[in-house]
This record gives structure tokens, C-alpha cells and sequence, in this order.
């Protein structure tokens, strides 16, 4: 995922293999089209810095981003992390306070940060080659955005397949004026975990685009298992076609495996806030808690009517905020792979009591589980009613053989950058023309669902089509892509420009 791919890296560097690979695939799809000039390949220089206006308090923290080795709960991994935990350490601010974050650069490859989800100033997006140059290994570099809007987010490097390291970490931006109806508070961040299991991302990368039996090739479905999937929805059905690229041999919830679980406590009858996070590469989960209803009250940071359910889908790039009365005992707290093998577990504590099996699977992955979609927004979440001033279109394309994904035609770096005109309300309609499901991102604002839902990420099901509106208030150039990270790096990602 990586705006500056188009650019000539170090020939020594591994990258510069695989986007010469990536290269060969596209110009065999698309004739003709590979000598174009990248629109993002050019040099961004410094980035100005942010003056706190009067009264405005800053939160500072400094980050490490470096090779280290995590015990995931009975699997040891080398990896890249925040420091030496995965989930690294959460950033918290209130909404409007300014955010000065320090980055030292250890890893041996280019990195930046990705604020996912805040509307910030362009220049700290972190996109390398639009809005900043690459962070070079062994040096530092310093982001300062504010923070407009309260909610649950997480970031995350822009740089080609990072975020399926151990690379990202929650960000919650607190509102002052919330009444907070809850008594704790817990951060419930999914992942789907390969890293230094045999394998890295890059690696996996490779194999994909090879087309030659990495991950899972849709035909035979090495490790998916369509027919007896557990913890589907009713019927065994799940709505999301083929869900993903990568059999994983682990998922993890807080960065633990169902063998030695993150423990979540609380007393008997609280009320519980738990910010969910997928900071997955390439999987959808479904999320339930044995003997527990959850209520969801936002998503994406945006306040929703609540809706109580027995479960809920998440998407790769997604967050939900649910509200849980905690009965009296041991729980698990479950996340499955949509269309995969295996379990994310946390145990949920309030007293004593024996500890469920690993692989138990709550019920309550059978009964209701809640699509995204289908949440209403509050109405402080909702846009101004306005007629759409433009409309754009975001076609999305690819197959497995040979691995290739594309927006409109072609992959990042040959499409066409969307104009956006400040001031505009714009109409994106994103049509998915593939067999697998596409959590679309888009950075810098966010937009409404034809319902009003406000999101900035949001799942589309094989050849289905969303119409989605923003409000073009946020001059720069951004960007808009599947958070599949395997698609992003691929080419499923598009630049929306300002017109200057
Ligand atoms: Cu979380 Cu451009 O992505
Ligand atoms: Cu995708």
C-alpha cells in the first residue's frame, strides 16, 4: 500500500522486487498503460509544521517502530511492532486537542503512520509520495494533526504490506461532552496473524502475485471450508462471498491466541464499552460474547441508533462501539474468520468460574449477526440534507488469476485521480465487479450511506453497488482504497485531488 510505489526504489531492496513483479502482472492485464507517469511519484520534501492555536492542549507521545519478538500466547514471532507489543501502545486525545507523534524509524525497510479515520490536515496522512516522503530507516519524523472528531480509530504504516506486521495500534479521541452511560471501557483490537510464522507479509505478497499457490486460491480453497464453516450466520450463509485471500494460521484478539487469552475484567452487572477494532489484512470477522447481547452504538467514530444484537460483522479497516451488561461468571469474548478456519478469543471475567474450552463458539454466532450496513445514524451524525453537486465513480476490479485488483480500470499509479472541487457535496459510487468482498476506505473525511450512516469504512459484497456522499472540505490529496492490504498493495486504491 504504498502511493510512492511507482517510483524507482534501491534496486537492493526487496520491495523493488515485488513491485517489478506487480509491474509485469499489470502491464499484461493492461497493455499499453504501464509507461504512464505515476501521478504520486514525485519528492514531497518538508512538512510544515503546527502551531497550537491559543488554549488548545497538545498530547505528545513518541513511537518505535522496530523488529522485535512478541509471545502471542503460546506462539513466539519475530516481527515488526510499536515497541514490543502488538497492539502497540494505545494513543488517546480528547476531540480538538492537537497530536504531536514521534516516530524513530528501526525498521529496515521505509515506514510512515496512517491516522485511519481522522480527518486531518493533508500533509500528516501519511501516504508516502502524496503527502509526505518516506521514512527512511534510522531516521525519526514527527506528525502534528488535530483531531476533530471523537471516536475510535487506529493507525497504522502506509508502506506496502506493513499493517499485516505487528504494526498498529488504537487511537481514541474522547468526547468532552459524552455522558458516558457505561462503567468500563474495554479496546478489543482483531487481527489475523502471520508474520514470522515461516512466513512474512512480503512473502505472502510475493506468493499472491506469483499466482502460484500462496494463500488461497479460490478454486480449491486450500483451508476455507464454505460448507460447515462454524459461528456463521443462520443457514451456514454468510453474505460476503469470498471473503479472503490468506488461510491464517492464527487470529489473535489484543495480540493473544485462544490458547492463552487476553482477560478482560469487570463486576457483575456493569456496563461495558467495548471499542472493537479490526486491524486485519485480509479478514472479515463475525463478533460475539457467549450468554451476551451487545448493543452498537457507533461505528467508524460516528454515533448510531442503537441496536441490540446477538453478534456483528467487522471488516478489515471497520470499528464498532458496543455496550455489554456483564452477567456473572467467564465468558468468551469471540471473533471467527468469515470464511475461514479458526478463532480470536478473549475471555470476558466478572468472577470466579472455570474458563470455557478454546474453541468454544458462542450461540450467539448463530443467532442475529448484525451487517454495518444496516445500522441507522444517530441524527447528530447525519450530513446536512444537500442534492450531490458531482458524482464520481469508483469501479472495482481484479481476480485472483493473476493476482491483479484495480479502481476504475487500472491499478494505483496508472488510474486517473478523482477531482474533488472544495465546497462540493460528492456522489462516489462504488461498484464491485469481483467475487470477493471489498472493505473500501477513504482517508481524510468521512461519508454518509444512502440511510445517512456516516463511515469511512464500509464492506461491499460481490457485485453489489454503494452510493456514498462526502462533503469535499478538506483540501489535499487523498486517497480511497480497499483495506484489504494484499488489494491495496495490489492496486485497489485510487488518489482524489483536490483541483487546485
Ligand atoms: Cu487504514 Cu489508507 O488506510
Ligand atoms: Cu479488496
Amino acid at each position: 500500500m504504498n502511493a510512492s510505489r511507482a517510483i524507482s526504489q534501491p534496486a537492493a531492496s526487496r520491495r523493488a522486487f515485488l513491485l517489478g513483479g506487480l509491474a509485469t502482472a499489470g502491464t499484461m492485464v493492461l497493455a499499453g498503460c504501464s509507461n504512464d507517469p505515476s501521478p504520486a511519484a514525485r519528492p514531497i520534501g518538508a512538512t510544515p509544521s503546527l502551531t497550537p492555536s491559543a488554549g488548545q492542549r497538545v498530547v505528545s507521545q513518541s513511537l518505535v517502530a522496530k523488529p522485535t519478538t512478541l509471545d502471542l500466547g503460546g506462539v513466539t514471532v519475530d516481527t515488526w511492532a510499536y515497541g514490543d507489543t502488538a497492539p502497540g501502545p494505545l494513543l488517546r486525545a480528547k476531540a480538538g486537542d492537537m497530536l504531536r507523534v514521534t516516530v524513530d524509524n528501526q525498521l529496515p525497510d521505509d515506514t510512515t503512520i496512517h491516522w485511519h479515520g481522522i480527518r486531518l490536515r493533508n500533509v500528516a496522512d501519511g501516504v508516502p509520495g502524496q503527502t509526505q516522503d518516506p521514512i527512511k530507516p534510522g531516521t525519526s519524523y514527527t506528525y502534528e494533526f488535530t483531531a476533530p472528531d471523537p471516536g475510535t480509530y487506529f493507525f497504522h504504516p502506509h508502506v506496502g504490506v506493513q499493517l499485516d506486521r505487528g504494526l498498529y495500534a488504537p487511537l481514541i479521541i474522547d468526547d468532552p461532552s459524552e455522558p458516558g452511560r457505561y462503567d468500563a471501557e474495554w479496546v478489543v483490537v482483531l487481527d489475523d496473524w502471520i508474520d514470522g510464522t515461516g512466513t512474512t507479509p512480503d512473502e505472502v505478497f510475493t506468493k499472491l502475485t506469483g499466482g502460484q499457490g500462496g494463500g488461497m486460491d479460490h478454486g480449491s480453497m486450500e483451508g476455507m471450508d464454505h460448507g460447515a464453516m462454524r459461528g456463521m450466520a443462520r443457514d451456514g450463509a454468510q453474505p460476503f462471498g469470498d471473503a479472503g485471500d490468506v488461510a491464517y494460521p492464527h487470529y489473535v484478539i489484543n495480540g493473544r491466541a485462544p490458547a492463552d487469552p487476553d482477560v478482560l475484567r469487570a463486576k457483575p452487572g456493569q456496563r461495558v464499552r467495548m471499542r472493537v477494532i479490526n486491524a486485519g489484512s485480509d479478514t472479515i470477522f463475525a463478533v460475539a460474547m457467549g450468554g451476551h447481547q451487545m448493543t452498537v452504538t457507533a461505528t467508524d467514530g460516528w454515533p448510531v441508533e442503537p441496536v441490540t444484537t446477538d453478534a456483528f460483522y467487522i471488516g478489515m479497516g471497520e470499528r464498532y462501539d458496543v455496550e455489554v451488561t456483564l452477567d456473572d461468571g467467564v465468558f468468551p469474548l469471540v471473533a471467527t474468520p468469515v470464511g475461514k478456519k479458526g478463532i480470536a478469543r478473549a475471555l470476558v471475567r466478572t468472577g470466579p468460574g472455570r474458563a470455557p474450552a478454546d474453541d468454544t463458539t458462542p450461540r450467539e454466532l448463530s443467532g442475529q449477526v448484525l451487517m454495518g450496513t444496516d445500522l441507522r445514524p444517530a441524527e447528530s451524525s447525519r450530513l446536512d440534507p444537500k442534492d450531490p453537486d458531482d458524482q464520481q465513480m469508483l469501479h472495482l476490479s481484479g481476480q485472483m488469476q493473476p493476482y491483479s485488483w484495480a479502481v476504475n480500470g487500472k491499478p494505483f499509479g496508472q488510474n486517473t485521480p478523482i477531482s474533488l472541487t472544495r465546497g462540493n457535496r460528492v456522489r462516489l459510487r462504488m461498484m464491485n465487479m469481483t467475487t470477493m468482498t471489498h472493505p473500501m476506505h477513504l482517508h481524510g473525511h468521512t461519508f454518509a450511506l444512502p440511510n445517512g450512516l456516516r463511515k469511512d469504512t464500509v464492506l461491499i459484497a460481490p457485485m453489489r453497488s454503494i452510493d456514498v456522499d462526502l462533503d469535499a472540505d478538506n483540501p489535499g490529496d487523498w486517497m480511497a482504497h480497499c483495506h484489504n492490504i494484499y488489494h491495496a498493495e495490489a492496486g485497489m486504491m485510487i488518489a482524489l485531488n483536490y483541483v487546485k
